[in-house]
């Protein structure tokens, strides 16, 4: 049937485990696919869409709960990992200043990372950190995807103003943009078809 022949099946997602430096990091034989973002943007919401759990990752309205990277096994075959979200001010001090080594360490050592995505609120325009990431994905030569979650928060007219302001700020084109939202699941197959090229699989 056509559209269907290439759908993602998810036969396990499982989280392996959580570090903070490359000692504690699992050991690197899968492809992997991180997924960074600002502070309660909705990262682990969009991990949890796309393999269709509820919680594999926990997701919170509290912001900034996610303080480590944290390494989730998908189908036995590739690894996707959440990495802790920046700019929420209420994180404790000490955690917010090992934030940028964490992420630049994992994002300059890890052999297996195919891409990150950066997603961002539909919401909100990009800041400095969103440019910042996409200038170090530049230079660090890791492909990247760009999802702007939380769709169902605005009405159509809106979603095209403010993907409009988003690339504009951005400096890329609109369709390099995908529209997401974990309540309606829209933009789940987009970005699939996107992180099975990265990670070189056909299933
Ligand atoms: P931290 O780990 O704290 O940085 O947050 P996060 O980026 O992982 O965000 P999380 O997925 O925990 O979602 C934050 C809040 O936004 C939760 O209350 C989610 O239910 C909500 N949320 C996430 N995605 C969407 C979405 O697409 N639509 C709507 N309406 N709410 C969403
Ligand atoms: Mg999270």
């Amino acid at each position: 049937m056509p559209g269907t022949k290439n759908k993602m099946i998810i036969k396990s997602a499982e989280f392996i485990k959580s570090a903070v430096k490359p000692s504690h990091y699992p050991v690197a034989n899968l492809p992997e696919i991180a997924f960074a973002g600002r502070s309660n943007v909705g990262k682990s919401s969009v991990i949890n869409t796309l393999v269709n759990r509820k919680r594999l990752v926990k997701t919170s309205s509290t912001p900034g709960r996610t303080q480590l990277i944290n390494f989730f096994d998908i189908n036995e075959t590739f690894s996707f990992i959440d990495l802790p979200g920046y700019g929420y001010a209420k994180v404790p001090a000490h955690i917010r200043k090992n934030w940028g080594p964490m992420i630049e360490t994992y994002l300059t050592t890890r052999k297996t990372l195919k891409g990150v995505t950066l997603i961002m609120d539909i919401r909100r325009t990009p800041r400095r950190e969103e440019i910042d990431f996409i200038d170090w994905f530049h230079d660090l030569n890791i492909p990247k995807i760009l999802i702007v979650t939380k769709a169902d928060k605005l009405s159509k007219t809106r979603q095209a103003r403010q993907l409009a302001i988003i690339a504009d700020t951005l400096g890329v084109e609109r369709p390099d943009l995908i529209l997401f939202s974990a309540k309606t699941r829209l933009g789940k197959e987009m970005v699939w078809s996107v992180i099975k090229d990265l990670i070189d699989i056909d299933i």
